[in-house]
């Protein structure tokens, strides 16, 4: 691990959430975001979301369809309104604190696996596997002379290896958790690797041996022009920008397509981002 810590002194990006202290909640809002928004997208946001709600407790206080505004264009939305549930019951349960262990931030909405580990990992720098689709596929191509890891969820097998690796200290052991995402990000990318600036070239199966092709890309997002979610994006705009609410004449200018429509507004319903007042108007939602 000896290049790639090296590598990643002198390569990596200055996040704002990587600098220290990190604060647990802060590093929980990133790692929300980054779930499914590149960096260069996360970081205003995260920025004008940290200085509107600097903890947990802010963001209770508030409503959630206030979430859904801040959360603006990053994508899947659903996503600002399991922060704000979050974001509830850590008021409620927990002091207003982020927990620490992860049996208790894996029942939080919108935390799984990857997400529990990150914040364990950065924030309060334990020594825990952190394996996210750029981890998981330099250790595919390094260590296994694969192109891909073998299906979208985590192993058993992928966490031992990773735990194996890592460094005992968790101060360490969260700096080489970072070294390999960036490098996953940077250079082991998933079309275009740049295997010739590998600190991991010389030891890599996958390199070496002629970086042979095993499947498809994984988990590609689906084309966003004429979906459904460029059609449910539309509908958040307006609402986003008319938080008094719109009546169903307005959302039909959103779209051309009748039916696609109706089915995008429906599903927005039953994610409980659209509400329907009692006089027929469609609003954010309220707690
Ligand atoms: N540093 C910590 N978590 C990260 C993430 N999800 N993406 C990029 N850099 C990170």
């Amino acid at each position: 691990m000896k290049e790639l810590n090296r590598w990643f002194v002198t390569n990596r990006r200055d996040l704002p959430w990587r600098h220290s202290p990190r604060d647990p909640w802060a590093v929980l809002v990133s790692e929300v975001m980054l779930q499914q928004t590149p960096v260069v997208r996360v970081q205003p946001a995260w920025e004008a979301w940290l200085a509107r709600w600097p903890d947990a407790t802010s963001l209770a206080n508030d409503q959630p369809g206030e979430a859904v505004i801040m959360w603006d264009r990053l994508g899947y939305p659903r996503r600002a309104l399991r922060l704000h549930s979050a974001a509830v019951r850590i008021r409620d349960e927990f002091g207003g604190r982020v927990p620490d262990d992860y049996d208790t931030l894996l029942s939080l909405p919108g935390i799984g696996d990857y997400t529990a580990s990150a914040i364990l990992a950065f924030a309060y720098r334990r020594t825990i596997p952190v394996l996210d689709t750029n981890v998981r596929r330099v250790l595919a191509r390094s260590r296994h002379g694969l192109a891909y890891p073998r299906g979208s969820a985590v192993t058993r097998t992928e966490r031992q290896e990773l735990a194996e690796i890592l460094p005992t200290s968790g101060e360490q052991a969260a700096t080489t958790s970072e070294a390999f995402m960036e490098l996953g990000a940077l250079i082991c990318t998933s079309q275009n690797p740049v295997c010739t600036q590998c600190p991991l070239a010389t030891n890599c199966h996958w390199y070496n041996s002629g970086q042979p092709a095993n499947q498809q890309p994984p988990n590609r997002q689906a084309r966003f022009a004429g979906s459904d979610r460029e059609v449910r994006g539309r509908i958040m705009q307006l609402i986003r920008s008319t938080p008094a609410g719109v009546t169903q004449a307005e959302l039909d200018l959103t779209w051309p397509d009748p039916a696609q429509l109706s089915r995008a507004q429906a599903s927005l319903v039953a994610d409980g981002l659209l509400v329907e007042t009692a006089d027929k108007r469609y609003t954010l939602p309220t707690s």
